[in-house]
Protein backbone atom coordinates (compact mmCIF):
# COMPACT_ATOMS: atom_id res chain seq x y z
CA UNK A 1 0.00 0.00 0.00
CA UNK A 2 1.27 3.25 -0.77
CA UNK A 3 0.86 6.49 1.66
CA UNK A 4 -0.52 9.53 0.37
CA UNK A 5 2.90 10.94 1.62
CA UNK A 6 4.58 8.66 -0.79
CA UNK A 7 2.67 9.95 -3.90
CA UNK A 8 3.03 13.48 -2.39
CA UNK A 9 6.51 13.84 -2.82
CA UNK A 10 7.11 11.83 -5.50
CA UNK A 11 5.84 14.02 -8.58
CA UNK A 12 6.21 11.50 -11.36
CA UNK A 13 4.26 8.80 -9.49
CA UNK A 14 1.79 11.81 -8.55
CA UNK A 15 1.55 12.47 -12.53
CA UNK A 16 0.87 9.17 -13.15
CA UNK A 17 -1.94 8.57 -10.80
CA UNK A 18 -3.40 11.79 -11.57
CA UNK A 19 -3.76 11.02 -15.17
CA UNK A 20 -4.80 7.71 -14.18
CA UNK A 21 -7.15 8.45 -11.77
CA UNK A 22 -8.58 11.57 -14.94
CA UNK A 23 -8.86 9.43 -17.25
CA UNK A 24 -10.85 6.60 -15.35
CA UNK A 25 -13.12 9.13 -13.94
CA UNK A 26 -14.03 10.77 -17.75
CA UNK A 27 -14.56 7.61 -19.09
CA UNK A 28 -17.20 6.45 -16.32
CA UNK A 29 -18.89 9.53 -16.94
CA UNK A 30 -18.56 9.74 -21.16
CA UNK A 31 -19.08 6.49 -22.22
CA UNK A 32 -22.62 5.43 -21.13
CA UNK A 33 -24.13 8.61 -22.86
CA UNK A 34 -23.19 6.77 -25.75
CA UNK A 35 -25.59 4.22 -25.47
CA UNK A 36 -28.19 6.07 -22.96
CA UNK A 37 -31.46 6.07 -25.69
CA UNK A 38 -32.41 9.10 -23.66
CA UNK A 39 -29.21 11.10 -25.39
CA UNK A 40 -29.31 9.21 -28.50
CA UNK A 41 -32.70 9.10 -29.80
CA UNK A 42 -34.32 12.10 -31.06
CA UNK A 43 -37.48 12.95 -28.97
CA UNK A 44 -40.85 12.30 -31.07
CA UNK A 45 -41.25 13.91 -34.64
CA UNK A 46 -38.21 15.28 -35.15
CA UNK A 47 -36.45 15.20 -38.50
CA UNK A 48 -33.26 15.84 -40.13
CA UNK A 49 -33.51 19.48 -41.52
CA UNK A 50 -34.65 20.27 -44.49
CA UNK A 51 -32.35 21.20 -47.43
CA UNK A 52 -33.12 24.89 -46.73
CA UNK A 53 -33.01 25.05 -43.24
CA UNK A 54 -29.41 23.21 -43.11
CA UNK A 55 -28.14 25.97 -45.22
CA UNK A 56 -30.08 28.22 -43.28
CA UNK A 57 -27.82 26.81 -40.30
CA UNK A 58 -24.88 27.26 -41.91
CA UNK A 59 -25.73 31.15 -42.77
CA UNK A 60 -26.18 31.22 -39.11
CA UNK A 61 -22.58 29.72 -38.16
CA UNK A 62 -21.19 32.06 -40.71
CA UNK A 63 -22.58 35.23 -39.25
CA UNK A 64 -21.77 34.12 -35.59
CA UNK A 65 -25.38 34.53 -34.61
CA UNK A 66 -24.22 31.31 -31.97
CA UNK A 67 -21.79 34.59 -30.35
CA UNK A 68 -24.92 36.42 -28.64
CA UNK A 69 -27.28 33.33 -28.69
CA UNK A 70 -27.76 30.08 -26.54
CA UNK A 71 -30.09 27.26 -27.79
CA UNK A 72 -29.90 25.55 -24.41
CA UNK A 73 -32.58 26.40 -22.26
CA UNK A 74 -31.58 25.36 -18.90
CA UNK A 75 -34.15 23.74 -16.06
CA UNK A 76 -34.60 26.68 -14.01
CA UNK A 77 -37.84 28.26 -13.47
CA UNK A 78 -36.45 31.78 -15.04
CA UNK A 79 -36.12 30.31 -17.79
CA UNK A 80 -38.71 28.02 -18.16
CA UNK A 81 -41.12 31.00 -17.56
CA UNK A 82 -39.90 32.67 -20.32
CA UNK A 83 -39.08 30.34 -23.01
CA UNK A 84 -40.94 27.01 -22.58
CA UNK A 85 -39.64 23.64 -21.75
CA UNK A 86 -36.14 23.40 -20.84
CA UNK A 87 -33.95 21.60 -23.74
CA UNK A 88 -33.47 17.84 -23.55
CA UNK A 89 -30.59 16.06 -25.37
CA UNK A 90 -33.28 13.81 -27.67
CA UNK A 91 -33.67 17.26 -29.51
CA UNK A 92 -30.13 17.83 -30.62
CA UNK A 93 -29.30 14.45 -31.90
CA UNK A 94 -29.19 16.30 -35.75
CA UNK A 95 -27.51 19.13 -34.85
CA UNK A 96 -23.83 18.32 -35.99
CA UNK A 97 -22.08 20.87 -34.94
CA UNK A 98 -24.08 21.56 -31.94
CA UNK A 99 -24.44 25.24 -31.73
CA UNK A 100 -25.20 25.31 -27.34
CA UNK A 101 -23.57 28.05 -27.27
CA UNK A 102 -22.24 29.79 -23.78
CA UNK A 103 -22.98 33.92 -24.26
CA UNK A 104 -26.27 34.90 -23.73
CA UNK A 105 -26.08 38.88 -24.77
CA UNK A 106 -29.36 37.87 -26.99
CA UNK A 107 -32.21 35.57 -25.57
CA UNK A 108 -31.95 31.74 -26.14
CA UNK A 109 -32.82 30.71 -29.02
CA UNK A 110 -33.57 27.29 -28.81
CA UNK A 111 -37.64 27.93 -28.43
CA UNK A 112 -37.90 30.61 -30.98
CA UNK A 113 -39.24 28.39 -33.76
CA UNK A 114 -43.54 29.20 -34.40
CA UNK A 115 -42.71 32.41 -31.89
CA UNK A 116 -42.88 35.25 -34.57
CA UNK A 117 -43.77 35.38 -38.25
CA UNK A 118 -41.89 34.86 -41.23
CA UNK A 119 -42.11 38.32 -41.78
CA UNK A 120 -41.22 39.19 -38.10
CA UNK A 121 -37.95 37.54 -38.59
CA UNK A 122 -37.27 39.36 -41.72
CA UNK A 123 -38.19 42.72 -40.27
CA UNK A 124 -35.62 42.00 -37.60
CA UNK A 125 -33.02 40.46 -39.22
CA UNK A 126 -33.27 44.00 -41.78
CA UNK A 127 -33.19 45.93 -39.06
CA UNK A 128 -34.02 44.70 -35.37
CA UNK A 129 -35.04 48.41 -34.39
CA UNK A 130 -37.49 48.35 -36.63
CA UNK A 131 -39.09 46.24 -34.12
CA UNK A 132 -37.16 45.79 -31.17
CA UNK A 133 -36.55 49.80 -30.65
CA UNK A 134 -34.36 49.31 -27.92
CA UNK A 135 -32.37 46.69 -30.07
CA UNK A 136 -28.72 46.08 -29.82
CA UNK A 137 -28.80 43.47 -32.62
CA UNK A 138 -26.61 43.97 -35.79
CA UNK A 139 -28.91 44.33 -38.63
CA UNK A 140 -28.00 41.89 -41.39
CA UNK A 141 -29.13 43.51 -44.32
CA UNK A 142 -27.13 41.33 -46.99
CA UNK A 143 -28.79 38.43 -46.07
CA UNK A 144 -31.41 39.30 -48.85
CA UNK A 145 -29.05 38.49 -51.60
CA UNK A 146 -29.85 35.03 -53.32
CA UNK A 147 -28.87 31.98 -51.68
CA UNK A 148 -25.95 30.09 -53.35
CA UNK A 149 -25.36 26.56 -51.23
CA UNK A 150 -23.19 24.33 -54.20
CA UNK A 151 -22.42 21.82 -51.77
CA UNK A 152 -25.57 21.39 -50.82
CA UNK A 153 -25.70 17.47 -51.64
CA UNK A 154 -22.11 16.60 -49.91
CA UNK A 155 -23.51 18.43 -46.98
CA UNK A 156 -26.47 15.87 -46.45
CA UNK A 157 -24.42 12.55 -47.91
CA UNK A 158 -22.02 13.47 -45.22
CA UNK A 159 -24.23 13.82 -42.48
CA UNK A 160 -25.34 10.70 -43.76
CA UNK A 161 -22.22 9.16 -42.37
CA UNK A 162 -23.17 9.85 -39.04
CA UNK A 163 -27.17 8.44 -39.29
CA UNK A 164 -29.11 11.32 -40.56
CA UNK A 165 -31.26 9.24 -43.09
CA UNK A 166 -31.66 11.51 -46.03
CA UNK A 167 -33.00 9.58 -48.62
CA UNK A 168 -32.10 9.46 -52.18
CA UNK A 169 -34.46 11.35 -53.23
CA UNK A 170 -34.10 14.11 -50.61
CA UNK A 171 -30.68 14.67 -51.85
CA UNK A 172 -31.43 14.76 -55.60
CA UNK A 173 -34.15 17.38 -54.52
CA UNK A 174 -32.41 19.70 -52.41
CA UNK A 175 -30.77 22.13 -55.46
CA UNK A 176 -34.06 22.72 -56.56
CA UNK A 177 -35.24 22.99 -53.22
CA UNK A 178 -32.52 26.38 -53.02
CA UNK A 179 -33.64 27.19 -56.42
CA UNK A 180 -34.65 31.00 -56.33
CA UNK A 181 -34.52 31.03 -52.47
CA UNK A 182 -32.45 34.29 -50.51
CA UNK A 183 -30.82 33.35 -48.14
CA UNK A 184 -33.16 35.23 -45.07
CA UNK A 185 -35.48 32.39 -46.48
CA UNK A 186 -33.11 29.73 -45.24
CA UNK A 187 -32.18 31.50 -42.16
CA UNK A 188 -35.70 32.21 -41.10
CA UNK A 189 -36.74 28.79 -42.17
CA UNK A 190 -33.76 27.32 -39.89
CA UNK A 191 -34.67 29.56 -37.16
CA UNK A 192 -38.67 28.59 -37.57
CA UNK A 193 -37.76 24.65 -36.91
CA UNK A 194 -35.87 25.38 -33.46
CA UNK A 195 -37.45 23.67 -30.61
CA UNK A 196 -40.62 22.72 -32.11
CA UNK A 197 -41.03 19.01 -30.37
CA UNK A 198 -40.03 20.01 -27.14
CA UNK A 199 -41.45 17.23 -24.58
CA UNK A 200 -45.40 17.83 -23.89
CA UNK A 201 -44.95 17.64 -19.76
C1 LIG B 1 -24.21 41.25 -30.79
C2 LIG B 1 -25.11 40.23 -30.32
C3 LIG B 1 -26.08 39.57 -31.29
C4 LIG B 1 -25.79 38.91 -32.45
C5 LIG B 1 -24.45 38.68 -33.11
C6 LIG B 1 -27.06 38.38 -32.93
N1 LIG B 1 -28.06 38.73 -32.08
FE1 LIG B 1 -30.02 38.18 -32.25
N2 LIG B 1 -30.48 39.27 -30.60
C7 LIG B 1 -29.58 40.00 -29.85
C8 LIG B 1 -30.31 40.73 -28.82
C9 LIG B 1 -29.69 41.65 -27.78
C10 LIG B 1 -31.68 40.42 -28.98
C11 LIG B 1 -32.88 40.94 -28.17
C12 LIG B 1 -33.45 42.21 -28.81
C13 LIG B 1 -34.13 41.92 -30.12
O1 LIG B 1 -35.13 41.15 -30.15
O2 LIG B 1 -33.66 42.41 -31.16
C14 LIG B 1 -31.75 39.48 -30.10
C15 LIG B 1 -32.92 38.89 -30.55
C16 LIG B 1 -33.00 37.93 -31.54
C17 LIG B 1 -34.20 37.22 -31.91
C18 LIG B 1 -35.55 37.32 -31.23
C19 LIG B 1 -35.57 36.36 -30.05
C20 LIG B 1 -36.80 36.45 -29.20
O3 LIG B 1 -37.12 35.44 -28.57
O4 LIG B 1 -37.42 37.51 -29.15
C21 LIG B 1 -33.86 36.39 -32.94
C22 LIG B 1 -34.77 35.42 -33.68
C23 LIG B 1 -32.45 36.59 -33.23
N3 LIG B 1 -31.96 37.53 -32.36
C24 LIG B 1 -31.76 35.96 -34.24
C25 LIG B 1 -30.43 36.23 -34.55
C26 LIG B 1 -29.75 35.67 -35.70
C27 LIG B 1 -30.36 34.72 -36.70
C28 LIG B 1 -28.47 36.17 -35.67
C29 LIG B 1 -27.36 35.93 -36.67
C30 LIG B 1 -27.69 36.23 -38.07
C31 LIG B 1 -28.35 37.01 -34.49
N4 LIG B 1 -29.56 37.03 -33.85
C32 LIG B 1 -27.20 37.64 -34.10
C33 LIG B 1 -28.21 40.01 -30.01
C34 LIG B 1 -27.52 39.48 -31.07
Amino acid sequence: MISHETIEKNLGLLIVLTVLLVSVGGLVQIVPLFFQTSTTTAVAGLKPYTALQLSGRDIYIREGCVGCHSQMIRPFRAETERYGHYSVAGEFVYDRPFLWGSKRTGPDLHRVGGRYSDTWHVAHLLNPRDVVPESIMPAYPWLDRPLQDAAIQSKMRTLNFVGHGYSEQEIAAAPAELEGKTEMDAVVAYLQALGIHAPKN
